[in-house]
């Protein structure tokens, strides 16, 4: 990992329209595939109300997004994700949040205390997971709920706290604009859409490793 990505745990840069997502994903990292999804998943602004409520879409629509991790139901979410712009929404901004401002003013006893689910899981065998596991920050307020009355505490005390920090926010506002995000440690979110933004077109993929 790169200097400006390990001290900030993002990065944004431009990228040559020209060249498609795929090639400019390769030469960053080691691209992640998620079993269910295609390899460049393309994200675009859309109507709650047609939506699963599997996906954030289907819960927030065209709505403020909060800030979460994503994948943060996974025993072990995918290291980096990666945004490139291909329509910009004027009025749409990425927020960023770093994990280490949310949680600095935490007990880390409560950390290693409270376990977390994931949301509908109906394999009572699936792991208990926890917001701060190893190198690992995960946080998101409706794919992982708590398992304990630990976690319910720990829940309160990281929406306080997110609701409190200071966050970053980035428009992705040129076509070819790129933003690289550190999974395990920055939370990411969107604002809400208005009209003007409908045509907001997002593509995305998962790195395992990266090389910049
Ligand atoms: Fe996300």
């Amino acid at each position: 990992m790169g200097k400006e990505l390990r001290e900030k745990g993002y990065m944004s840069f431009s990228s040559d329209t020209a060249v498609s997502m795929i090639e400019v994903a390769q030469k960053i990292g080691k691209i992640f595939r998620v079993p269910t999804m295609p390899l460049v998943q393309t994200l675009t602004p859309r109507q709650k109300e047609n939506e699963l409520k599997n996906t954030y879409s289907g819960n927030f629509g065209l709505d403020d997004f909060p800030f979460h991790t994503d994948l943060a139901h996974w025993y072990v979410p995918p290291r980096y994700l990666f945004l490139r712009c291909i329509v910009p929404g004027p009025d749409v901004a990425t927020k960023l949040i770093d994990s280490r401002d949310i949680c600095g003013d935490i007990d880390a006893d409560i950390f290693s205390r409270s376990h977390f689910k994931p949301r509908k899981r109906l394999d009572k065998a699936a792991n208990l997971l926890k917001v701060k596991q190893g190198e690992i920050f995960r946080w998101d307020s409706i794919f992982i709920e708590p398992a304990n009355s630990n976690a319910e505490m720990l829940k309160l005390k990281i929406q306080d706290a997110i609701s409190n920090a200071k966050y970053i926010s980035l428009n992705l506002d040129r076509s070819g604009q790129c933003l690289l995000i550190d999974n395990w440690r920055i939370l990411h979110g969107r604002s809400a859409v208005s009209k003007k933004s409908m045509g907001r077109r997002i593509e995305r993929v998962y790195f395992d490793e990266v090389m910049i």
